[in-house]
């Protein structure tokens, strides 16, 4: 994976992401399915959140010029991640828990959209070719660490 791009490789948790949350949405009420779904989600997102804060947005964060982006999306981690610890623990059986699974689901859609849209296209410009391979090797590292913590 020497040739990736660390904005490849973000794009393709992307993608997982949202199949993820595709199934999610149909599930129903209390079941297995919800609750093994959703917890792979949380595991996956989370740990993708904090392996990206600790490579692409450290790396924005410390540039005059990407920081504010940078700023930007790590508020919206924190706001997902409240969404998500407010939803591992409703009811799943209540019906508002589909409402607000939703809620969140708009959130991170608008949140990874507006990564690949404009944070992505803002930090390509900004940085050398070489770090963002570099990049994409540390995430790559980083991943499974923070897989582990999550979980
Ligand atoms: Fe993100
Ligand atoms: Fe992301």
């Amino acid at each position: 994976m020497a040739d990736e791009t660390i904005f490849k490789r973000l794009k393709e948790d992307h993608d997982k992401h949202r199949t993820l949350l595709d199934l999610i949405d149909k599930t129903e009420g209390d079941s297995e399915g919800r609750r093994e779904l959703f917890g792979r989600f949380k595991t996956e997102v989370t740990a993708h959140a904090a392996a990206e804060e600790e490579t692409l947005y450290a790396t924005m964060l410390a540039d005059r010029d990407l920081r504010h982006e940078g700023q930007h999306s790590v508020a919206e981690h924190k706001e997902i991640e409240d969404y998500l610890e407010e939803l591992e623990e409703m009811d799943y059986s209540s019906t508002g828990w589909l409402a607000r699974f939703r809620t969140m689901k708009d959130r991170y859609l608008h949140h990874i959209e507006e990564e690949e849209d404009e944070m992505f296209i803002a930090a390509a410009k900004g940085l050398s070719d070489a770090k963002v391979k570099e990049l994409a090797d540390k995430f790559e590292k980083r991943k499974p660490d923070e897989l582990e913590r999550a979980a």
